[in-house]
């Protein structure tokens, strides 16, 4: 398996080769079986899909849904880029979208330029089983304080990358990460999965390139919660990769500043994705 930058007009190695052992090593002994069967079903579809990519069936989104039925129902809290990306990927593939912002009439209007989703009021509990918290890092804990218990038996994903300004750093503390912050505001009863964060707004908005579907690396502790945003990630035409229990955000927010470093240094622009190569 190779971690590898695809662009949309070809792939080129980043050369950080993940052996299959590597993914089943873990402190908890009791999850080391789970991990392995992840693992297993991960390759197995990329197989699947492999297959039909050489058989020239190109990917279609899998629905689990009985017709006009919505796949997820997805609450989206923010309404800038990625709020939007977000949204109409997910219109798109058949959820249903709840936007909510602070500013009551901006998101009336996003909703509206959208198409399809409805509005919901800030602070007031969320329609959707799944909450996307769309807000930059600096303002994420506080969103989730300001719910409360309204977020009760959600499952919250959470999108940020928390970079210090001089994009050179992380500014959550050592040993913790975003997604683990941002649990520690969630009530009990709520399941944090980080998600998205190695995606760009552009690349989001764009979909799948050239029928190959991007990489969407997901972790979090709660595997229930972690299937229900596989749903919803494959019902927007992307693969989920599940990368681990929820402390693995942190390598997921350190490939955020990855990919700052590459648009900074080599690719030169934003219309890139990191995925996973399996190679055999
Ligand atoms: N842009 C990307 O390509 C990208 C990729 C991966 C991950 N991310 C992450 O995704 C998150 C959103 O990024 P973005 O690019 O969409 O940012 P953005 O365009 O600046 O939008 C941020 C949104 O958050 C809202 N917001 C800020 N503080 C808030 C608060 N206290 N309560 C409610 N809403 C609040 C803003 O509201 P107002 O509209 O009222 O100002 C705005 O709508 C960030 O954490 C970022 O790190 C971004």
């Amino acid at each position: 398996m190779t971690f590898s930058i695809g662009t949309r007009w070809g792939r080129s190695e980043l050369g950080i080769g993940i052996r299959h052992r590597d993914l089943v090593a873990g402190p908890e002994p009791e999850s080391a079986h789970h991990e392995l069967s992840q693992a297993r079903r991960v390759i197995r579809r990329h197989r699947r899909h492999n297959r039909q990519q050489r058989s020239g069936r190109a990917w279609r989104p899998i629905q689990h849904q009985k017709a006009g039925t919505p796949i997820s129902s997805v609450s989206i809290i923010g309404l800038g880029n990625m709020a939007s990306a977000l949204a109409g990927r997910a219109l798109a593939g058949g959820n249903a979208v709840e936007i909510i912002g602070r500013d009551p009439a901006k998101a009336k209007e996003v909703a509206a330029a959208l198409g399809g989703a409805t509005v919901g009021t800030a602070g007031i509990a969320p329609a959707g089983d799944i909450v996307v918290l769309a807000v930059p890092y600096a303002s994420a804990a506080a969103v989730v304080g300001e719910y409360g218990d309204a977020l009760h038996g959600k499952v919250i994903i959470d999108i940020t990358n928390p970079v210090s300004p001089d994009f050179k750093g992380l500014v959550t503390p050592d040993g913790s990460s975003a997604a683990q912050e941002i649990a520690k505001a969630a009530p009990a009863g709520s399941h944090v999965v980080k998600a998205f964060n190695t995606l760009y707004s552009n690349v989001l908005a764009a979909g799948p390139a050239d029928g190959r579907r991007l990489d969407v690396f997901i972790a979090g502790d709660d595997a229930q919660a972690k299937r229900r945003v596989s749903a919803f990630i494959e019902s927007l035409g992307l693969r989920p990769m599940d990368t681990g229990q929820l402390p693995m955000a942190r390598t997921l927010e350190n490939a955020g500043l990855l990919m700052l470093g590459l648009v900074a240094h080599s690719v030169k622009h934003t219309n890139f994705s990191l995925g996973v190569s399996i190679l055999s």
